[in-house]
């Protein structure tokens, strides 16, 4: 699991290191090109039964493509990023080169496509950084720690909300920023963990502002936009704020002040997959957290881990929705008592809903 921070210049990834050694978060760029607009023959979407990720489904929606068109090349017919990228270019050749491949594919024994030679790619853009960033972040020695949230709860909750949230506000309301404003109220009891640390970890920064960064797949590759001083900020207005991001993040036109300042972030990996996931830190922050899929377990919760089983045969499990997270943090600076204890806290307000409520502002 990988997380950078932005897009930019093909020497963009200097930024990390000049970052570092300011004590402070990483300035970065948005190299992302705007995608060409496409529309569907009769103009009309019917995207919810096909294969494929949310991000796609993002640049179907802004360009109006029907995802029922689109030729998919991953498992399944799975759309790829890059299926719907060649199909805005361009819809007949997308198209055409999807049937030529189809049809090799047929007239061949085996069963995937491959290559007759083999492709030197040059790893440029986004895919640079990453290579820049996530070698730096490797230098620096993690503690990971899962743990798993009870998450009926807060599923009800925001099945109450979302309806109201659209209607009235017109905002789409996911989980995200329901866990980004617990990962705040947690925060605030642990300033140590939303900090940065200098280079040669003689120094660390408490930030005042809550600025988490949010993972987000875009069709340019990984980049991680900042909803800002989330502290201050309504769960409305960081549903608000994360959407606007979305867009521009999908659009490619984020701004090197969208993605920089960021004192801690956030992976929502299970959106596309995934229980358990290492995160990579973002240096100079010290922690970030991944959030694994939602899943529906048997759970028995009336039952103390310290009882005699033997004696519970007749006991009945509940369907209980579950969600994973890992979190990594620095250990150089971070122990791992203070992640649990932070762990625990945030899981609290994540079960006990209503605890998260009575310190909204
Ligand atoms: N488990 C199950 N379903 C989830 C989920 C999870 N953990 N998180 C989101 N979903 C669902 C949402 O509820 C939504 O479905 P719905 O509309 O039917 O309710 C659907 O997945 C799409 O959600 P999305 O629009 O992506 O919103 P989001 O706020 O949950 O996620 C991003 C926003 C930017 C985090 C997400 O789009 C993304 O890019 N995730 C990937 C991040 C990544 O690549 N991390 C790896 C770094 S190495």
């Amino acid at each position: 699991m990988i997380d950078i921070e932005t897009d930019g210049p093909a020497d963009a990834g200097k930024t990390l290191t000049k970052a570092a050694s300011s004590s402070s978060t990483t300035p970065s760029k948005s190299a992302a090109a705007p995608v060409a607009a496409a529309k569907s023959a009769d103009n009309t979407v019917h995207n919810d039964k096909v294969l494929t990720t949310p991000a796609v489904r993002k640049i179907a929606k802004e360009n109006n493509v029907n995802l029922s068109l689109v030729p998919g090349t991953g498992p399944k017919n799975r759309i790829l990023k890059e299926d719907i990228l060649n199909f805005v270019k361009d819809p007949s050749a997308a198209k055409s080169a999807a049937q030529s491949d189809s049809s090799s594919l047929s007239s061949s024994s085996s069963s995937s496509a491959v290559a007759a030679e083999d492709t030197r790619v040059p790893i440029r853009g986004v895919q640079r950084l990453m290579v820049k960033s996530m070698t730096a972040s490797l230098a620096v020695p993690h503690l990971t720690y899962c743990e798993e949230i009870a998450f009926d709860a807060m599923k009800s909750l925001r099945e109450e909300l979302k309806h109201v949230f659209a209607k009235q506000h017109d905002v789409k309301l996911s989980y995200m920023p329901l866990l980004l404003k617990a990962t705040s109220l947690a925060l605030k009891q642990f300033p140590n963990l939303n900090a940065t640390v200098n280079v040669d970890c003689t120094e660390m920064i408490y930030h005042a502002n809550h600025n988490i960064g949010v993972a987000m797949d875009t069709p340019k590759g990984l980049i991680v936009p900042v909803v800002k001083a989330i502290q201050n900020k309504s769960i409305l207005e960081i549903a608000q704020e994360l959407q606007s991001l979305q867009k521009m993040a999908n659009n490619g036109t984020l701004t090197e002040a969208h993605l920089s300042g960021g004192t801690f972030s956030l992976s929502n990996i299970g959106s596309i997959g995934g229980t358990y996931a290492v995160p990579v830190l973002v240096v100079p922050q010290v922690l970030i957290g991944a959030i694994g899929r939602l899943q529906v377990v048997p759970k028995y919760p009336h039952i103390k881990t310290s009882e005699d089983l033997s004696k519970l045969t007749a006991a009945t499990p509940v369907p209980t929705t579950v969600m994973d997270v890992s979190w990594s943090a620095d250990h150089r600076v971070v122990d791992g008592a203070t992640v649990a204890k932070f762990s625990n806290l945030w899981k609290m307000y994540l079960e006990h809903p209503h605890l998260m409520i009575a310190e909204l502002r």
